[in-house]
């Protein structure tokens, strides 16, 4: 148990694999209630079960469906009574050369990395200012500090995670302490490289996630650190990478 996060009502986007999965268990086994959102259900109901039901619940939703996530924020608050957290976590990192012209996977990304992310604050900053209390948690990634020529619309969209929540940091000030955390992460081995589907980056992807990715694990124990705080320290940002990683 974690004192510091015991009893915690923490929504998840992106629960249904990879660091919003480990981050749900790691949350749980520290004490926290956890509001898991994503679009494969059958994949949540499996955590559930097992994370036990008196610790966590699921709902189906489409980041890029802005009345479904007004939704599950309304859903995990009408279960839980409150909402300490969320972790704005749901991504896809479809990369490929500009010049490969997959403009599909450039709205999809902007939709789910920055669309999806504002539709969250949308949700849940009403209710934060409400209770005049809250912590949100982005994900960006080493792409949000570092461009390299795959990563066009997928740093624009960290990059771009990282100018919401330092906004959102300085607007919330007014309504009691509001804390705002972005953590960017290097490699870690989950599901995210399947979204690359270029032919040629594909494969060079998941090569080098094979040779270095570093186990969620990592991002779940950044994500406790933050929450773990006490109410007058906000920690900002926290960015890591594996040992091996250029
Ligand atoms: N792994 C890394 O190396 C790394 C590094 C830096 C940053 N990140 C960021 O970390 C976050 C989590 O990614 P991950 O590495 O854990 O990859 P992952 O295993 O592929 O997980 C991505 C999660 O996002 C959800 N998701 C995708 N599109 C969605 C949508 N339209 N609506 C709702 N949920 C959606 C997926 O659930 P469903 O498919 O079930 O909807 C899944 O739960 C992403 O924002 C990613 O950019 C990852």
């Amino acid at each position: 148990m974690n004192e510091p996060v015991v009893d915690k009502v923490v929504i998840i986007t992106g629960a249904s694999s990879g660091l919003g999965e480990e981050t749900a268990r790691q949350l749980v086994k520290s004490g926290a209630k956890v509001a898991l959102g994503a679009r494969r259900k059958d994949r949540l109901d499996m955590l559930v079960a097992e994370l036990g039901p008196e610790n966590a619940s699921a709902f189906q939703v489409d980041v890029t469906d802005r009345a479904g996530v007004e939704d599950f924020v309304a859903d995990a608050r009408a279960k839980w009574g409150k909402v300490d957290a969320m972790l704005h976590n749901a991504g896809v990192m479809p990369l490929s050369p500009l010049a490969m012209k997959r403009t599909d996977e450039w709205d999809l990304c902007i939709d789910v990395n920055l669309k999806g992310v504002l539709y969250g604050i949308g949700a849940v900053l009403p209710i934060m200012q409400e209770q005049g209390f809250g912590q949100n948690l982005f994900v960006s990634s080493v792409a949000g500090h570092v461009v390299n020529p795959i990563g066009a619309v997928y740093c624009a969209t960290k990059f771009g995670v990282r100018a919401i929540a330092e906004s959102l940091r300085q607007e919330v000030k007014g309504y009691g302490p509001l804390r705002t955390t972005i953590l960017s992460p290097g490699a870690v081995d989950t599901e995210l490289p399947a979204s690359v589907k270029a032919e040629g980056v594909h494969e060079a992807v998941s090569g080098i996630y094979q040779s270095i990715a570093i186990p969620p694990s990592s991002f779940a124990q950044a994500v406790i650190f933050a929450l773990s705080q006490p109410e007058e320290v906000d920690i900002n940002e926290i960015l890591f990478r594996p040992t091996k990683e250029a």
